[in-house]
């Protein structure tokens, strides 16, 4: 028993959190480029100009438009970590050798829309673009591995939200159905899984008011939705065996109490958050309890005809997700003090869990539940793109220890080997991120997430270099043993 042969391993990054140059080779700006660090406390802030033309400021969002009136603008005086980030695009040789040296057998990133269609269709193609990332998955593929390649990670470049006002607006599918497909032809040679949305239900929390800003979420994912699927479609026409996965924001919670009305909380926020895109793209249609959600909401996005027919030819052809915690719900009153951080959901605090420095509680146990009830609800092939553990770490003389790091992989991978054991049909790991890089929500080069260390940190300090922490020689054990040696 065990994993079985053939179980990809490896690493997981993104093009926005880790390769810098943001404004080399051709690339347009991203909105990240024009954010700042937060910190253990404080999630990450856009900067630009409001209608009356000044400066103004406030937390980054996954999906990034700025109201109708306002302009994306960088200011000198202060510092944006994703400029530089740990400048993968003039390291990726060194970095993927090192990634060769763990063993890896497959490596996950994502392209930068922003570099291969940097003012969309009408911009054209950046050649510049298209040959890095062609070096980039020719290089990896020349060291053994089998990569996975994700199409969006909440990085479409500024200048489409400015000409189209953003994904309410149905043009958008039109481009990146463009962009994705010049990514199946262009490195069809070399990747053939491929997932179109990273964490496509990442703007899917919403908080049970009809508001404008729901309203707006729910219309931008049906667009994310039917976008997914017809680029499915195209890269199957492209080249039958291409493999398409959806990549969805893993939900694993618990209810606070027995109290039914709790149960009910819990079930409807795996619903909302999870199912309601995963079932879309894993079945082809929206479930039942979508009704639920667009009674609550006061909305119903347009679903023509054509998009139905789009969702069920355009499905999943794996399910892909990210998990590092769990959650716990509730209907009782709590305390402010009750409450912890996650990975875009805030939750009750759970007493049986302990917490990493950012308030994200670390739950092996609850990985592997997690992995059944996905496997029980899509009877699909499933790939874990992300898991991992923000942590503060230092180099002292060139060496950094993780024993952190190690224990919260090794406690999941020990949970991840029961639940293929037990017949979940997981078929590769990567963890999130196997090299330091920028974080998504507090924007910091100080939570740090690599088995590689990069020496840069929030403020900009730093040389770049790569050292191997422990953690480094630790997976490349648990690769070379397919698993089984976690010591
Ligand atoms: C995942 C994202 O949800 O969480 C990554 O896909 C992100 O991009 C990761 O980095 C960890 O979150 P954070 O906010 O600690 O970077």
């Amino acid at each position: 028993m065990g994993f079985p042969k053939g179980f990809l391993w490896g690493g997981s990054i993104s093009a926005a959190q880790i390769e810098g140059a943001w404004d080399e080779g051709g690339k347009s700006p991203v909105s990240v480029d024009y954010c700042t660090a937060g910190s253990t406390t404080k999630r990450r802030e856009i900067w630009y100009l409001d209608q009356n033309g000044q400066r103004a400021h406030r937390y980054w969002e996954p999906v990034d438009e700025l109201d109708e009136g306002c302009r994306f603008k960088l200011f000198d005086d202060l510092h944006y970590t994703n400029h530089v980030a740990s400048d993968f695009y003039h390291h990726y040789k060194e970095d993927l050798k090192l990634f060769k040296e763990m063993g890896y057998t497959t490596f996950n990133t994502s392209i930068s829309w922003a570099r291969i269609l940097p003012y969309g269709m009408k911009g054209g193609v950046n050649q510049e673009g298209v040959e890095f990332y062609r070096d980039v998955f020719k290089t990896a593929v020349e060291y053994g591995m089998d990569p996975v390649i994700t199409l969006y990670k909440y990085d479409e470049p500024v200048s489409l939200l400015e000409q189209h006002g953003g994904w309410r607006n149905r043009a958008m599918i039109d481009e990146f159905v463009a962009f994705a497909k010049i990514c199946f032809k262009e490195y069809k040679e070399y990747v053939n899984k491929w997932m179109t949305f990273n964490e496509i239900n990442i703007i899917m929390p919403l908080d049970g008011q009809p508001s404008k800003k729901n309203q707006r979420n729910l219309i931008y994912l049906h667009n994310q939705l039917v976008a997914a699927a017809r680029a499915t479609i195209a890269a199957h026409e492209i080249d039958e065996h291409l493999k398409v996965g959806c990549m969805i924001c893993g939900n694993m919670s618990y209810p606070l109490t027995p109290d039914p009305m709790d149960a009910l909380k819990r079930y409807e926020k795996f619903q909302d958050f999870f199912c309601y895109s995963a079932d879309t793209q894993m079945r082809g249609y929206y479930p039942p309890f979508a009704k639920r959600i667009w009674k609550q909401y006061g909305i119903k996005p347009q679903i023509t005809d054509q998009d139905q027919k789009d969702l069920m030819n355009g499905k999943a052809d794996f399910i892909g997700f990210s998990y590092y915690s769990s959650g716990v719900v509730t209907t009782h009153e709590i305390d402010a003090n009750q409450t912890t951080e996650g990975n875009i959901l805030g939750t009750v605090k759970n007493p049986y869990l302990k917490a990493n420095a950012w308030g994200w509680q670390i739950d092996p146990v609850g990985f592997r539940h997690f992995l059944h009830i996905i496997n029980d609800r899509y009877n699909a092939p499933i790939f874990d793109v992300e898991n991992g553990i923000g942590l503060i770490e230092k180099e002292e003389d060139g060496v950094c220890h993780d024993p952190e790091r190690i224990a919260y992989h090794r406690e999941h991978i020990k949970q991840m080997r029961k639940a293929v054991d037990e017949g979940v049909n997981l078929f590769g790991y990567t963890t999130w991120g196997c090299i330091d890089l920028v974080s998504a929500g507090t924007g910091q080069m100080d939570k740090r997430y690599g088995f590689i260390y990069v020496d840069m940190d929030d403020e900009g300090h730093g040389d770049l270099h790569r050292s191997k922490k422990d953690s480094f020689y630790w997976y490349k054990k648990v690769i070379a043993s397919n698993g089984e040696d976690l010591d």
